[in-house]
């Protein structure tokens, strides 16, 4: 699919601007002039939250009552258009029909993007790596959002249990309730552990391809799914086994602390490079180059399922990387719509087809 052309009004510092677009796009100029700004309006149309703010109130410029963005875009040789208009609520219409909710312009456009606070992917704790998986799980599978919920469910009533047994209120019935618990957690437990390995093997072979053109064959990047046990070639049955007997030998230690410390909800995804762990011993340049490969592999992976290929939004995402990386971000990526910002005139120079941008103070310059 392809964007063709956007009118922007009153959205953050953009007080008015329209742009046609080709299939390649940067968008350049100093700091806090509204490249950013830009790529997030056109994010805004693939359905979901902006990428750096859950509050839709400030995504309206100061001083207006409401934004207004509209698209013309292309998706199966069909030229349609959609509209968003952000006041406190956000509206969405896709050919002049309103949708329920902004959410449902997904159906139509896909988008993935990658921005700087998605380097914690790589640089904190677990959680976002495990967002990561999971939404695009919930993307290619919409049993898998449901699935999630029940784990959630259960989770939660195991860990309330294990409080009053550690409070010791009842011992004896609440021990037999916990074991119900126990069964409940590894039933669906199980099912999130194989659907993420399963996922973990289709991005796999995607993500070295475009990882090894990143970094010119240098590097070789490898993901595992870290959850207690070695989760390849397991059946669902087998995982649950291990699971609950997992669940079953930390029960004592999670009736003293009142949590459940083993399940999904715990479990990590491993990113190596050359066989290490990319949180310990990446470079900035490599962390940012998984980063972007993970991106561009999840999007191949949606493709694959809705027959058309995503739009791809980069923000800020050259700084850090050397020339033979940005060479392929620039002029490697065929096939789909690419929206790049950065602050780096030479860069613009490198870019061998496409359009480019140049933004200061909300309005083209
Ligand atoms: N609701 C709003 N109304 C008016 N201006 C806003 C609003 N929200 C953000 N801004 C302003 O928009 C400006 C540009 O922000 P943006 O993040 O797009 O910059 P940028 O060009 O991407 O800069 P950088 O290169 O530093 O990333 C900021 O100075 C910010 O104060
Ligand atoms: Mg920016």
């Amino acid at each position: 699919m392809k964007i063709n052309s956007i009118n922007i009004q009153n959205y953050r510092n953009i007080e008015n601007m329209s742009l046609e677009f080709d299939d390649v796009n940067i968008i350049y100029g100093e700091n806090a002039q509204g490249k950013t700004n830009l790529l997030e309006a056109i994010y805004l149309f693939c359905g979901a939250k902006s990428f750096r703010t859950s509050k839709d109130s400030e995504l309206v410029r100061f001083g207006s009552e409401f934004a207004s963005l509209e698209i013309s875009f292309t998706n199966e040789s069909r030229e349609q258009n959609a509209k968003i208009v952000i006041n406190k609520r956000r509206k969405a219409s896709l050919n002049g029909i309103e949708k329920k909710s902004a959410f449902e312009l997904s159906d139509e456009i896909k988008a993935v993007v990658f921005s700087p606070v998605h380097l914690s992917m790589i640089k904190d704790g677990p959680e976002m790596r495990r967002k990561f998986v999971d939404n695009a799980l919930c993307q290619l599978k919409p049993k898998y959002k449901i699935l999630y919920k029940e784990y959630y469910k259960t989770l939660k009533q195991r860990n309330s249990l294990l409080k009053e047994i550690s409070a010791g209120k009842k011992y004896d019935a609440y021990i037999d309730m916990l074991s119900v618990w126990n069964e409940g957690l590894a039933k669906y437990g199980a099912k999130i552990i194989y659907q993420r390995q399963k996922y973990i093997e289709a991005l796999t072979p995607v993500l070295c391809e475009i990882y090894e053109g990143l970094s010119s064959g240098r590097e070789k990047i490898s993901l595992c799914l870290s959850c207690g046990f070695d989760s390849q070639n397991l059946s669902c049955t087998e995982i649950e086994e291990r699971l609950l007997n997992l669940i079953n030998e930390k029960q004592k230690n999670d009736i003293i602390t009142s949590q459940s410390s083993v399940g999904p909800h715990r479990d990590d995804i491993n990113i190596l490079i050359n066989g290490n762990n990319s949180r310990s011993f990446a470079s900035q340049g490599q962390q940012r180059s998984c980063v972007i490969a993970l991106k561009l592999a999840e999007a191949s992976l949606i493709d694959k399922i809705c027959n058309s290929k995503s739009i791809i939004l980069l923000d800020d995402v050259l700084s850090e990387l050397d020339e033979m990386r940005q060479d392929y971000i620039l002029n490697k990526i065929d096939d789909r719509q690419l929206f790049i910002t950065c602050c780096d005139v030479a860069s613009v120079l490198r870019l061998k087809n496409g359009k480019t941008f140049c933004i200061k103070k909300g309005a083209l310059s």
